[in-house]
């Protein structure tokens, strides 16, 4: 079943084309990889499915509602959660209390705000940490913090922009395992990656983009052989 239909969607920024006409459906309970080249319009796609920039043209259909003019935060109360990919905690704020802040969307007793949040912090590996602040994080730490606060809304479709971008090398197996465990839990994941081994590995689909353009969408066996994702993106990463 589709969870989120994207029709014919253009965003631009002056003369730049960051959007331009992209169409593609997200079946629920799959992962969609996302790739493309810096600048392709990756970041862009999420901030419009999100309400965070609106679309000149096109539209988002998410649970056969259509969710292109409404505000972020009917959009997450809907249950579209994301990560950013400038971390942005509150970093005078403990782990705990960040995540309290989404657990706040669904749940306003304190107490089971809390508990949901305390729920989550241990399902990303971080519970010894509830207490640090933010700022006391690594970055590896502070991805899982983000991960932690876009779960806590409880939501059926998840952004991840760039969650394994910047953590070193030790850190990524873990996040890939969080990953996985995010999808058997059955939430539906969009997930912009750089790391092409780790997105051949998780995803069910993947959506290519290039200069704001759609360039291919399919399985990730077909998308490694697709001439124009190599000239516009493979050719010029590293595959193990
Ligand atoms: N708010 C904005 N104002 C002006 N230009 C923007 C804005 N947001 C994005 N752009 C431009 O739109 C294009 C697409 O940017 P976007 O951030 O979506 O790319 P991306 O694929 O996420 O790249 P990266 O891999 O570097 O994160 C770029 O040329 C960018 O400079
Ligand atoms: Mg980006």
């Amino acid at each position: 079943m589709t969870i989120l239909s994207v029709e014919n969607l253009g965003r631009s920024f002056g003369g730049i084309r960051a959007n331009h006409d992209i169409s593609f459906d997200i079946n629920e309970g799959e992962i969609l990889g996302i790739i493309g080249p810096n600048g392709a319009g990756k970041s862009t796609l999420f901030d419009l499915i999100t309400g965070y920039t609106k679309a000149d043209s096109g539209k988002v259909v998410f649970a056969g509602q259509d969710i292109s003019a409404l505000r972020p935060d009917k959009i997450s109360n809907l249950g579209i959660g994301r990560t950013f990919q400038k971390l942005k905690p509150f970093a005078d704020m403990t782990l705990l209390e960040n995540v309290m802040i989404g657990s706040f969307v669904r749940e306003s007793n304190i107490k089971k705000a809390r508990d949901n949040a305390l729920e989550i912090i241990d399902f990303v590996d971080l519970i010894e940490k509830r207490h640090h602040f933010a700022r006391e994080l690594s970055t590896g730490q502070r991805k899982r913090l983000e991960l932690a606060r876009a779960m806590a809304i409880k939501p059926r479709l998840l952004l991840m922009d760039e969650v394994t971008g910047g953590v070193d090398q030790k850190t990524i197996p873990g996040l890939v395992a969080l990953i996985k465990r995010l999808k058997a839990s059955g939430v539906t994941i969009a997930t912009i990656e750089h790391n092409i081994n780790i997105i051949m590995e998780i995803s069910d689909n993947i959506l290519a983009l290039d200069q704001g353009q759609k360039i291919a969408f399919g399985k990730p066996k077909d998308i490694q052989n697709n001439q124009k994702v190599i000239d516009s993106y493979l050719g010029t990463v590293d595959v193990a």
